[in-house]
């Protein structure tokens, strides 16, 4: 798809906190441009995008690939990415006396052409709170706010994989997605899965939800999949069979993810819910249950607990998309940044 300078206008200044507040034609224009900029990475109308401007990456938790991305992605549009970190700074918190979120959002926006930020599971007290923390900076920000993930969502991850999918299996309407939980020793956020949960519908695909009893999501998020299966012509099943889910899909995303039990008095039961996830050892993506697919490609936005929640055969097997989609969060990326942020 050509981007006219009209739309590409649309999309500057706008926040992305999860694919869902975008409508499907801007985020096909977020991927046409990633697809221009793999296919013709460091010579192209988009590499001075961000001459002189600086974005900011503000991570409470670690990162690979989001880190890594953005910092690449802007380096190749003639920007700068500024890693920031919590502790570098003095923010209000519950237990702690300091800078409002209101004051530091409108301050780091007038140095900056836009914020991203990633806050994950242990750092907040309850589900929803890193949410409200992203769109608490949004209402006080001038320049875009883009989630890196956080609680609830993982747009860019979504996007990525939209690009990975299309890259290897073409329109992905009509195929079947398994969206499989794993058992891990990690104790995942529900963001990956949740934006996949969100996405993958609206690029018409069927969805299979399956986990154990008592892993359920977010009924909200699970109610609005269900809901975009249904408008896009799509199919939406939940199971609770951890080899049975596997007949006839096109596409496995197996990944481990907390309990609506894991937080409790203000805190992430982590340990907790590592002992109860490892208990379920037949949860994991392997050879013998991919074979009552249709010769299914796997992905996982990584990274990935090798062993609990897939095998390594397959992880690193010919079918696996990993390493490409992981490529994709550079293009999705500089794309994101070029639209929304660029000059
Ligand atoms: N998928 C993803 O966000 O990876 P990182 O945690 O390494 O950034």
């Amino acid at each position: 798809m050509l981007i006219t300078e009209e739309k590409r206008s649309a999309l500057h200044g706008k926040d992305l906190i999860t694919t869902q507040d975008w409508n499907r034609e801007e985020l096909d224009q977020v991927l046409a441009v990633a697809s221009e900029l793999q296919r013709n990475r460091y010579d192209n109308r988009w590499s001075r995008s961000l001459l002189n401007r600086t974005f900011f990456m503000f991570f409470y938790n670690p990162s690979v690939r989001t880190r890594q991305s953005f910092e690449c992605a802007a380096t190749e549009l003639s920007g700068h990415a500024q890693f920031l970190e919590p502790k570098a700074m003095r923010l209000k918190t519950a237990n702690t006396a300091g800078e409002t979120i209101e004051d530091a959002a409108r301050v780091m926006s007038r140095y900056a052409c836009g914020i991203g930020i990633r806050i994950l599971e242990d750092q907040i007290g309850y589900y929803g709170a890193g949410d409200e923390l992203l769109r608490e900076y949004a209402r006080w920000s001038e320049v875009p706010i883009v989630s890196m993930a956080h609680d609830k969502y993982h747009p860019c991850q979504g996007l990525a994989d939209i690009m990975g999918i299309q890259n290897h299996m073409g329109d992905p309407k009509g195929k079947t997605l398994l969206l499989y939980w794993g058992h891990g020793a990690l104790a995942r956020s529900w963001c990956s899965v949740q934006e996949a949960l969100l996405l993958y519908p609206r690029y018409g695909m069927n969805v299979v939800l399956a986990h154990p009893e008592g892993y359920d999501l977010d009924p909200a998020v699970v109610a609005a999949s269900r809901q975009y299966a249904k408008e896009n012509g799509a199919s939406f099943q939940i199971s609770h069979d951890p080899v049975e889910c596997f007949a006839d899909v096109d596409l496995v995303y197996a990944r481990n993810w907390m309990s609506p039990q894991a937080y409790r008095n203000g805190e992430l039961q982590k340990s907790e819910e590592i002992q109860k996830a490892l208990a379920h050892s037949e949860w994991i993506c392997d050879a013998a249950k991919l074979k009552r697919g249709n010769d299914p490609f796997f992905i996982h936005p990584m990274p990935v607990d090798r062993g609990h929640e897939v095998t390594d055969e397959i992880a690193s097997g010919p079918k696996s998309l990993i390493i490409d989609v992981a490529e994709c969060r550079l293009h999705v990326q500089k794309a994101l940044l070029a639209l929304t942020m660029g000059n």
